[in-house]
């Protein structure tokens, strides 16, 4: 038996630090989570997806009084940019949160699920995404790859034969 070690690597910060085009995609997210329908949770999730021919592509979560048919932000926002356009890659998902019944005082990581999808993206366009996570009072937390949020990921060529 042997222990083994996983090596994360993700960077913290405050919205001010961020680069422009950073910025621009997280007050996207902003914006995006005041289209949220939340009348069961009041947690509004917006978030912003970049791609590479510089279109952005925003989501919030849709939820469902049969509750696991409700959809997170981030897969409404990733599954509509695969829908639109499914050739162009996705540079960065910027995820922005508001509650309406508490103060939001950090960063919320997204689901298993959303990792799991922005995952399948980062393989089939054979090229990492950038994940910005940001909170009401300006915290940012960026990893530059899915992989720095869900480690030992289902990934597709564990469905092939070896
Ligand atoms: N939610 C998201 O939209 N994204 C996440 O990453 C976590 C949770 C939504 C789902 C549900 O509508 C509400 O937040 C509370 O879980």
């Amino acid at each position: 038996m042997q222990e083994k070690k996983v090596n994360l690597s993700f960077i913290t910060g405050h919205f001010s630090e961020l680069s422009l085009e950073d910025q621009q995609l997280v007050d996207n997210a902003k914006t995006a989570f005041a289209t949220a329908y939340a009348p069961y949770s009041g947690f509004l999730v917006g978030a912003s997806v970049l791609l590479e021919n510089g279109e952005i592509i925003n989501g919030s979560n849709q939820e469902n009084v049969a509750y696991p048919s409700g959809l997170c932000a981030e897969r409404v926002a990733l599954f509509y940019a695969g829908a639109k356009h499914p050739n162009v890659k996705v540079k960065t998902i910027a995820v922005s949160v508001l509650s309406k019944n508490f103060e939001v005082n950090d960063v919320i990581s997204p689901c298993g699920a959303c990792r799991q999808v922005m995952a399948e993206y980062e393989d089939k366009q054979e090229q990492t995404i950038k994940v910005i996570l940001h909170s009401p009072n300006g915290q940012v937390l960026i990893a530059n790859a899915v992989e720095d949020l869900l480690p030992f990921m289902f990934r597709s060529p564990l469905l092939k034969k070896n």
